[in-house]
């Protein structure tokens, strides 16, 4: 049975009733989140009506690996003021409450993320306390992380969240190896993700029981092919989204609310 927005959202037929019920019962679940996740960190969503990023921007200008050949210093313009902006922003209670949910059983449940902001993994580290999170807690950032620079020619990467002064092609970060212009390790338009963790995203998702889907429009894929193949493989679809998206209809529960109310109530 479908609970959709029609339904209580509280009480013991509600929506978050049924929807603990069904994670309590989950053999692996598989958690996929989007920007929506960080709205309440004060992170811009991508394609939301106001303050969107790509309703104000093109992509084709900033985030694609044409647009960073054509003019690199527009692209890293954008993206440090960006990583500006997230210096200033922390984990909400949704990161929190997911983080702490994680830890509680990390063997069987997977969080895989498609933002860069790396808020993530500081939810995990503040609510795992001392030492270092068990690496099967980690999130899965398929689409890269803002606050590692990579070469855009060789292997190099490392991990770099200094101010970049894009004043000038000479004051760009380079490669200390091949001497090429760095660029931020995210994945932009036309570029594939990286193959051994796309391959192990799938495997999870083939075997998750149930997916949490969590601020996400849905409509980037391979991402959103993740609770496709929950659900192809007879597994249950659990969405909290405020706006219904492509996989709304297939959900066996859908919260409509902001992350940082709803998770914690659904998860703690
Ligand atoms: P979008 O901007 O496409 O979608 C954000 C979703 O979050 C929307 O469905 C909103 O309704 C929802 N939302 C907004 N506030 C929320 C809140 N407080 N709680 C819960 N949900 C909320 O962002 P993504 O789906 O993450 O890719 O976009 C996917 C990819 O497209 C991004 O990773 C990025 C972008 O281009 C790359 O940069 C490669």
């Amino acid at each position: 049975m479908s609970l959709d927005d029609h339904a209580p959202l509280r009480g013991p037929t509600g929506r978050l009733t049924r929807a603990r019920a069904i994670l309590r019962d989950a053999e692996r679940v598989l958690v996929l989140t989007g920007a929506g996740i960080s709205a309440e960190s004060g992170v811009p969503t991508f394609r939301e009506a106001m303050h969107g990023y790509w309703r104000q921007f093109r992509p084709e200008d900033l985030a694609t690996p044409e647009a960073f050949a054509r003019n690199p210093i527009q692209v890293w313009a954008w993206y440090d003021s960006r990583r500006a902006q997230l210096r200033e922003c922390g984990p909400n209670r949704a990161h929190d409450a997911l983080a702490r949910w994680i830890l509680g059983a990390p063997d069987s449940r997977r969080l895989y993320t498609q933002n860069v902001d790396g808020l993530h993994h500081r939810a995990l580290t503040d609510a795992h306390g001392s030492g270092t999170p068990p690496p099967e807690a980690l999130p899965r950032e398929l689409h890269g992380d803002i606050f590692v620079i990579r070469c855009s020619v060789c292997s190099w990467s490392e991990r770099n969240d200094a101010p970049v002064d894009a004043a000038s092609i000479e004051t760009l970060p380079r490669c200390p190896q091949c001497g090429a212009l760095a660029r931020p390790a995210v994945i932009w338009f036309g570029e594939a993700l990286d193959g051994e963790l796309l391959q192990q995203a799938m495997a999870d998702a083939d075997r998750a029981t149930v997916c949490l889907s969590v601020g996400t429009s849905a409509l980037v894929h391979p991402a959103a092919s993740l609770p496709r193949i929950v659900l192809a493989s007879g597994g249950e679809l659990i969405e909290v989204n405020p706006e219904p998206t492509p996989l709304s209809a297939d959900a066996s529960v859908r919260i409509s609310g902001s992350a940082g109310s709803v998770l914690p109530e659904l998860l703690d």
